[in-house]
């Protein structure tokens, strides 16, 4: 089956195309460096023409709040006018768990996004996960207040990038859902202290502080505003195991 992998060179995108490639499908990786480009439109009719599924995992180049909301909205657009004039019987993208459920910059992009999908008309699966265990230094880095970082104790589910990749695998196979499936990793624990480990364990000496008021990327967070509420795919890989590998 061909398969188009947006984003194919990226953290989850790259891993995804080799287990595909992996199982015997024609993988395209397109990216802008491979000449797909969704926001100029560059490639994408003849990156799509005969594809059966299209898998979003593209990442907006800046998070500001404005461009992000740009990117998503810009590139959905262009991607899905192709799909539809190309046929493409399923689209699957990767979102976030609690996007509706928090407020920010990027979680309103990811919206914007997702609505896009769901009015397409071209069947679909939304994947929403948890953080990326891999995205654990760029949270600390943007929770920084002076020389610690500041989190507050809500839940926390992170799962690790090849848990991610395995299971887009696995609902790109599939039939569509026309609806949304959420993953998580296999341990749950209040943020600040999943934070903490993490940073003990590479050697950064910051300190994490717990703050109930802190916010997510400048929005405000509840105890389950970060997990899945229902019925969630769990990762394999926890913590201590994604550090040692
Ligand atoms: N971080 C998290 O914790 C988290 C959690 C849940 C969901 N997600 C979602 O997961 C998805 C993948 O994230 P990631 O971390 O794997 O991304 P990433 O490593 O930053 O990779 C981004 C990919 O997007 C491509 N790209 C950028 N601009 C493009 C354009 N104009 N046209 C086509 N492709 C373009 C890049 O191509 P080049 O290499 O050519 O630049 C790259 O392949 C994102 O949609 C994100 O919202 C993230």
């Amino acid at each position: 089956m061909k398969i188009v992998v947006i984003g194919g060179t990226g953290l989850i995108g790259s891993k995804t195309v080799a287990i595909l490639r992996q199982r015997g499908h024609a993988v395209i990786a397109a990216s802008p460096k491979s000449g797909v480009n969704t926001i100029t439109g560059e490639g994408v009719k003849e990156a799509v023409a005969g594809a059966q599924v299209v898998i979003d995992l593209a990442n907006s180049p800046s998070f500001e709040d404005k461009a992000v909301l740009e990117f998503f909205e810009t590139s959905g657009r262009n991607l899905l006018a192709a799909e539809e004039a190309a046929g493409v019987r399923h689209h699957v993208a990767l979102s976030i768990v609690g996007i509706d459920r928090s407020d920010n910059g990027y979680f309103r992009a990811k919206v914007a996004q997702e609505k896009l999908i769901r009015t397409s008309g071209i069947p679909y699966t939304i994947i929403r996960s948890t953080q990326f265990l891999e995205f654990l230094r760029g949270i600390a880095d943007s929770s920084m207040d002076g020389n610690s970082v500041r989190l507050p104790p809500v839940l926390f589910q992170p799962i690790a990038a090849d848990d991610v990749a395995a299971n887009v695998a696995d609902v790109a196979l599939a039939a569509p859902r026309n609806g949304i499936v959420e993953i998580a990793g296999p341990e749950r624990a209040p943020f600040n202290d999943v934070v903490a480990r993490y940073l003990k364990a590479v050697g950064d000496p910051r300190e994490v502080v717990r703050d109930p008021e802190a916010p997510y990327w400048g929005g405000r967070v509840e105890e389950r505003s970060l997990v899945p509420l229902g019925e969630a795919r769990l990762g394999r890989i926890g913590l201590d195991e994604w550090l040692r590998r």
